[in-house]
């Protein structure tokens, strides 16, 4: 396996080859991630609520998301990372964009960048693919404005916003990005983006023809139970297993079961006793 690239992308959507996608926050689960055929994987500001126990992704900061970003890059060798951009990392100018998104770069590690917003970042994407950097736009349900958009609601179901969706995927396009995540739209709708623009869709809550799937990786595992939304498949249920392996170990201490000889470390008798004689002899034990 090798780090694939975003030709590697296009042409999967081109060869209808589906792309997987999932976020990751530290070394230890990128380790696992990077041994399975993910080809794509987003340090997202998700990582506010999974990781760090915030409501929402609102108060992520940029060096927070450098510090998860760090993390992940170091384990990454078969996939390419995408670091998200914080809340207001790039929507106050241009030039902070292009600096905020160089030292996730820089500094993270990432490959490339996701941001939030359709036609209204057209231009800040354009000057941050100009940087060199490779952009993953975010369309449809935006968490980072979704007080903006009536809540987490699905978007899209009537003509007016429905239209600015298929506007917002073509701005994008249009500004470089190399693919689209599309969240929580009709699948209809997202098909008709899907076969309107020549980058690759990636879906979450956006039914099956997008041209590749994301789910965050703490829903996927069953290891965050604050707010599982109706899109997110759970595929193990390993907060259950750590809970038990852990009450498992409570046991074992309590009552004596553990350490074993297996996990101990042993001295030999004479040493033993060479120990004990000098140890008293100085009054240190009895
Ligand atoms: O930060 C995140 O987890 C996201 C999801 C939509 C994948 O952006």
């Amino acid at each position: 396996m090798s780090k694939p690239t975003i030709l590697d992308f296009k042409r999967m959507k081109m060869n209808g080859e589906k792309i997987s996608m999932s976020t990751v926050y530290d070394y230890g689960m990128m380790s696992q991630v990077d041994k399975t055929g993910i080809e794509l994987v987003l340090v997202g500001d998700s990582a506010s609520m999974v990781m760090m126990g915030n409501e929402g992704t609102i108060s992520i900061t940029m060096d927070e998301m450098i510090v998860f970003c760090k993390a992940v890059t170091k384990a990454a060798k078969n996939t390419f990372v995408l670091g998200d951009m914080p809340f207001m990392s790039y929507e106050v100018s241009g030039e902070k964009a292009v600096e905020n998104a160089g030292r996730l770069m820089k500094e993270g590690g990432v490959d490339g960048v996701k941001l939030e917003g359709g036609e209204r970042m057209q231009e800040t994407v354009k000057r941050i693919v100009n940087a060199g950097i490779p952009v993953l736009g975010h369309i449809g349900l935006t968490p980072q404005t979704a007080s903006m958009l009536g809540g987490f609601k699905v978007q899209g179901k009537d003509v007016g916003i429905a239209k600015q969706i298929v506007k917002d995927a073509k701005a994008l396009e249009q500004a470089g990005a190399f693919g689209i995540l599309i969240e929580a739209i009709p699948a209809e709708l997202a098909k008709l983006v899907t076969e309107n623009i020549n980058i690759p869709t990636i879906g979450i809550g956006a039914g099956l023809h997008c041209n590749g799937q994301v789910l965050v990786l703490h829903d996927m595992l069953g290891l965050f139970d604050k707010f599982v939304p109706k899109f997110a498949k759970k595929y193990a249920s390993l907060g259950e297993q750590v809970k038990n392996s852990l009450d498992d170990f409570v046991q074992e201490v309590k009552t004596e079961k553990f350490p074993t000889i297996e996990h101990s470390f042993l001295m030999k008798e004479e040493d033993l006793q060479n120990v004990k004689q000098a140890l008293k002899e100085e009054g240190l034990v009895n």
